[in-house]
Formats: structure tokens, sequence, C-alpha cells
């Protein structure tokens, strides 16, 4: 939700703020903008995709120059998913102080911004968006303004607007903004006891953040601190990339691992300076603070579409690697399921009585097939919540809940306040994430790692994959630790779990008809899909797909429930697609779906029945087969999941749809 990107060095920052752009475009794009440093701020912003920014800097360029903006070697950049106010020119970061000294970039929802823009209304600040962002914009250039004549105090919101001989600036915000002359003099910035560059505007930094409620990542350049950039983060992503020839920030590592695999991952509630040669981090009082460094395990060409024409194709093709690398490593030399962090002891995991597992989306999904292999495994009772719902229940939590938090990018905001809110009421909390240097692993008491490398399509398709190995890992480490399963029983399903790249890979195989069939349906008004037990999420999981990437009426249910009410849906030719248990084990489950079928037909269903190698039961029912290999039922969904994401995202492409950013949607939800 926005990305953000940041960079002060030796070399033009620019290009390498599009670059992080393009790579951070997933988040939002709504719109994009860019400010740089460079005898003066410099600024850029257009609606829409990135592209529309492109071209208005390749115009700039064309018509005689662009005052420097390309010459800059301190700069940020923004790319949007809209909160306040509609996706327009004026709408996009950066926005700027009314003295035009400061640009500001924003990701997150300053919540009391309603009252600091009055006050600042009041004190004769116009605004020139419909935006919270720009609110800091101001009380920035306020707070620079008082801390430059030197008030110990932090300043209220609206003092110091603008400071006088500044070129009133109300229309930066379209194209090229040339500041002529310098709004606050040299001498005003002596005033303050530092020799360091930016220390001023940290400290404006930390008093504005004093000031705001709600979720933030914020990055500021300033004219008067050239080759500074200061960030800020509450609630909301910024990691830091230590460089050689200059440091980043970015609202995840994509958008600097081209140039950096070294990172800091910052801790809530802080501010960071950066220069070429320096980070510096205090909290929002001023005091030391320190991140936490980590390297980057995987490299610019992971970022890459590799030749692919989506993201999401690469991602769906990529899913036996990152099954194998999210399985490899876990099984230790005695034969125990290895998390990557607990700071939790095997006494409470002993004692964990009752199961939640809170997420969102897709990640909702993979928990909804987590809770049939982890009760299976462990006997714990366990129940499964829509993150944004679970807090606001009051459920009932103490010591001996886990709650198990799933989430790709480890910074869904809904997610996060669930695990707070779990840990608020002293339950032990483990993460299932994939974004190393997040929130939310950061916050739990133990975490699981998926490997699936960077997801970039808006559509998750390989961090579901993974999520559900760790799922299955997690419910084997609770059996283990517990003593409910003997190491040889669990070694047995490791073992299974570690034929699935190869099966997951021979579905990949055969897709062609899968997509013939996509194009077929393009024109489908809706499309139903049906599944009993694992396969219920399964068919869930399918439905989310098409409708978020062909804005197509699609829906899941527990094949059982048709005929509870949605079997009226059905009309002649209405495609059902079916997600069929194995025969093997479960044959009662097997023979109830083969007469849901048969119920779907008879009304005219066009089936699409996806099954197991050897099912031959199905067959008569089905108008168009599918499928995969023999497969234990719990682990099914890592096989019947497959065609689903590729069923969609063939419709979405025939359909005309840019399948890796559809409308509406951002992939890192950091809003409630
Ligand atoms: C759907 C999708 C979303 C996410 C959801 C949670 O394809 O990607 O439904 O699964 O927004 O995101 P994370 O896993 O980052 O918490």
């Amino acid at each position: 939700m926005c990305g953000i990107v940041g960079y002060a060095g030796a070399r033009p920052a620019l290009g390498i703020v599009l670059d992080g752009l393009r790579r951070l475009e997933y988040r939002g794009y709504d719109s994009a903008g860019v400010a740089v440093i460079n005898s003066g701020l410099l600024s850029c912003k257009r609606s829409g995709k990135l592209t529309n920014l492109d071209k208005a800097l390749a115009e700039l360029s064309a018509n005689g120059g662009d005052g420097g903006l390309v010459t800059g070697t301190t700069g940020i950049g923004h790319t949007r998913w809209a909160t306040h106010g509609p996706p327009t020119d004026r709408n996009a970061h950066p926005h700027q102080s009314t003295n035009g000294r400061i640009a500001v970039i924003h990701n997150g929802i300053i919540e009391n911004f309603a009252t600091l823009r009055a006050e600042l209304e009041a004190a004769g600040v116009e605004f020139a968006s419909d935006t919270d962002t720009e609110c800091v914009a101001h009380m920035l250039a306020a707070e620079l303004t008082a801390l430059e004549e030197g008030s110990p105090h932090q300043a209220p919101a609206p003092a110091g607007v603008p400071a006088s001989g500044t070129v009133p600036n109300k229309g930066p915000l379209l194209g090229v903004s040339f500041e002529e002359g310098s709004p606050v003099q040299a001498e005003h910035v002596s005033r303050v006891p530092s020799s360091k560059p930016g220390e001023v505007l940290a400290e404006a930094m930390r008093r504005v953040c004093r000031r705001l409620e709600g979720a933030f990542t914020l990055l500021v350049v300033d004219k008067e601190a050239p080759g500074v950039v200061v960030g800020a983060r509450r609630d909301s992503p910024l990691v830091v990339g230590r460089g050689e020839d200059g440091n980043y920030l970015a609202s995840d590592v994509s958008a600097f691992i081209a140039h950096t695999r070294e990172a800091v991952e910052l801790g809530q509630d802080q501010v960071v300076t950066i220069t070429a040669d320096a980070v510096e981090i205090t909290d929002f009082r001023g005091e030391p603070a320190a991140g936490r460094d980590f390297h980057v395990d995987w490299d610019a060409t992971a970022a890459e579409k590799g030749g692919y024409d989506y993201f999401m194709l690469k991602e769906i093709a990529e899913q036996p690697r990152a099954v194998a690398d999210t399985l490899r490593g876990r099984l230790s030399d005695t034969g125990q399921i290895m998390l990557d962090e607990v700071r939790v002891s095997e006494q409470d995991l002993r004692d964990v009585d009752k199961i939640f597992i809170v997420a969102c989306g897709t990640a909702y999904h993979a928990g909804l097939v987590a809770k049939y292999a982890i009760e299976h495994w462990t006997r714990i009772p366990c129940e499964v919540e829509l993150a944004s719902e679970f807090r606001y229940r009051d459920p009932v939590l103490d010591r001996t809940t886990m709650v198990v938090a799933i989430s790709q990018s480890g910074e869904t905001m809904d997610t996060l306040m669930a695990l707070r809110h779990a840990k608020e009421q002293h339950a032990r909390v483990l993460a299932i994430c994939n974004t190393n240097g997040s929130t939310i692993p950061r916050e739990s008491d133990a975490v699981l790692y998926t490997h699936a490398g960077p997801e970039i399509a808006v559509a998750s398709t390989k961090a579901f994959l993974t999520q559900l190995i760790a799922c299955y890992l997690v419910g084997l480490h609770l059996a283990q630790v517990r003593g409910i399963m003997y190491a040889d029983e669990v070694a047995t399903i490791v073992s299974q779990l570690q034929e699935m790249p190869g099966k997951v890979d021979s579905v990949l195989d055969v897709m062609e008809p899968v997509r013939q069939l996509g194009r077929e349906l393009a024109g489908s008004p809706s499309v139903l899909f049906i599944g009993r037990h694992v396969g219920y999420p399964v068919a869930l999981e399918g439905a989310l797909k098409l409708k978020e990437l062909a804005y197509m009426h699609a829906e899941g249910f527990a094949a059982g429930e048709l005929k509870h009410g949605p079997i009226a849906l059905i009309d002649n030719g209405t495609p059902v697609v079916c997600v069929v248990p194995s025969p093997v084990g479960r044959s009662v489950l097997h023979d109830k779906i083969v007469s849901n079928l048969q119920e779907v037909r008879a009304r005219g269903a066009r089936t699409i029945v996806i099954a197991e190698e050897g099912d031959e039961a199905v067959a008569a029912y089905a108008d168009h087969l599918v499928r995969v290999p023999r497969t234990p039922t719990l682990l099914a969904p890592l096989v019947t999941t497959v065609p689903l994401q590729v069923l969609a995202c063939e419709i979405a492409s025939a359909r005309g749809h840019d399948v890796d950013q559809p409308r509406n949607l951002a992939k890192s939800v950091t809003v409630e």
C-alpha cells in the first residue's frame, strides 16, 4: 500500500528512485511522483501508473531540461494507493510545504489529520491537495522554522508558516517546480547547535511524529539539507539499504536490491537519517536507537519478470522451487521440525490448548486449510479468523492460546492489529511470513519464514503454496513438542511434503488445456467453485483469484452447502469448478462430491473437475477434466490450487486486464 523509496549518495538519484518505484509499483499504482534536491527542490508527479510519470519526465527533458532533476544525488519517490483523496495529479505524492522548501512522501493513514488540517488552516495555510500527507509537509516546515529560530519547544502545528522571503509555491503539484529563492537563510540553520547534516530536519521529523496518530512511513527531503533524506516509521514498513555509493530507504528491499543486499530493519517509532556515508537512527524522543542488520538472501534477478509476460506467470512457475526452499533444512538430524525464530519455551508450546489462525485474503485461505491438518495432527482445537474481525469480537484468549498470524508481506495492518490484540491478552504468537525485516515476525514470539522469494504480482500464488507448507510444518512441530506424533510419523509426512515440488511441477506441465479453457470462459458472467474438506478453502481461493484478476462474479462454496441456497445460481452453461477429494482413504467424502457434481449437472452447469489421477468415478460428470497427481488428502491443496491460479490468470488476460496490477488493489495492505 504505497511504495516509498529514497536515496542519498554519490550517484544521480532519479534513475535509482524510478528503478526502485518500478519494483515497488505492485504496492500501489494510482499515481507516482519524485522529488530531487539539486540546487533547489525539483519535483514531478502524475496520476496513473508509473509510465505516466516516465512520460512526463521524458517530455521535460525533451523540452529543454529538467532543471537538474536528472543529476541531483538526493531523491525520494512514491507510488500511491489512494486513501485520502482521489488518484489525481494534485493528490499524488510528494507533497510540499507552502514555502516549497521540503517534499514529503507517505504510506499509511494519519488518523488525526482532520484536527491537524483544521489547525493549519486556522493559521492561514492553504492546502493544495485532499491528502492527509500534506499536513505533515506544513507541520515539518513549521517545525524547521521554529527550530531555526531557536525555539526549544515543539512548535504548535500551524506556527511558522512560511518564513518571510519565501517564494509562495501553491502550485508545485504538477510538472517540475523550480524554486528560485531559498526561504530559510544559512545563518538560521547555524542557530541549531548541530554540525551533522540533516540533524535539524531529523529533529523536526521527531517533533511532527510525536503529534501524529495512525500508521505512517514518511520520507522527507529539504532543499536546505542537500545530501540528506530523513525517514520515520510507525506501524508501516521502512527498511534501510546500506550501499557502497550511498544509502537507501524503501518500503521493502526489492527497491534497492539491485544496489545492495545489506539491509537494516527499523524498529517501531524510529526516525532515520541517511546521507551518502551514514545511517543514524533515533527514537521519536531523539534517543539513539539501533535497527537489526540483515542480509537479503535473494538478488535482483528474483524481482525481474525473467522473460514472462507477467510476474504472476513467473511466480506460478516458481512454485516448485518456492515449496522446496520452504521445506529445506526443516528436519534436524534428530528428526525435529525446525522453525526460524523461537522466543517461546517448549513448555509454553506444550501448554497450548487452543489455536487461532488470523490472516486476510489468500493467507486466510491457507489458514482454513491449516485447520484441517493442525487439528488432525495435534488434536488441539483450531479456529481460523479473518484478521480484520478478530479483535472486534473480543475473542477468549489467554497464556495457553496460540495465535498463528499468516502474512506474505508481514505488514498487513489487519493481521498486525489482531496479533497485537492477542499479545495484549498474553497469547503466544507464531508468525508465518515471507518478508524478513517486516513488522509481523518482529512482534511475534516465534517465526517460520516461507522462502517464496519476492512476490511482486498483486495476486498471491507462490506465497499461498509456501504458507501451506509452513502451516503443515507448524502442525507437525506442535504435534512433536506435545508428544502426539513420533519422529518417524513426522518424518513420513515430511518425506511426503518433499515429493510436492515434483508434483506441483507435473501439474504445471499439463496446463495448456486449462489455458485454452480460460480463453473459452472469458465471456462467462460468473464462475462458481465448489469443494469439500480441504478442497473447500481451495474453492474459495479459486474464486478470489478470479474476482481480483478478471473482475468477474465468482464464488466459492462448500459443496454440501449448494442445496441450501446457492444452487439457485446455476443456469444453463454456468461454469462450476469442482475440487474433488482423493477417493483413496476418504471415500465417503469423494462419494458425496460425486453426488454434488451430478446435482449441478442436472441443472445445466458446465463442470470443470479437478481430480486425482486414477479417479475414474468422476470422469462421467466432467465437461472438462483436469488431472493432478495422487497426493495425501491433507496435502492436496498444494496441487489442486495450481490449475485455479492458471485459469484465473488466463481468463483475466483474455479479458484484457493487467494481471499483475488489478484495479483498486495493492499488494501490501498497510491500512485497516
Ligand atoms: C490475494 C491476495 C490478498 C493477500 C492478503 C493478505 O491474491 O494477495 O488477499 O493474501 O491481502 O496479504 P498478506 O499475506 O501480505 O498479509
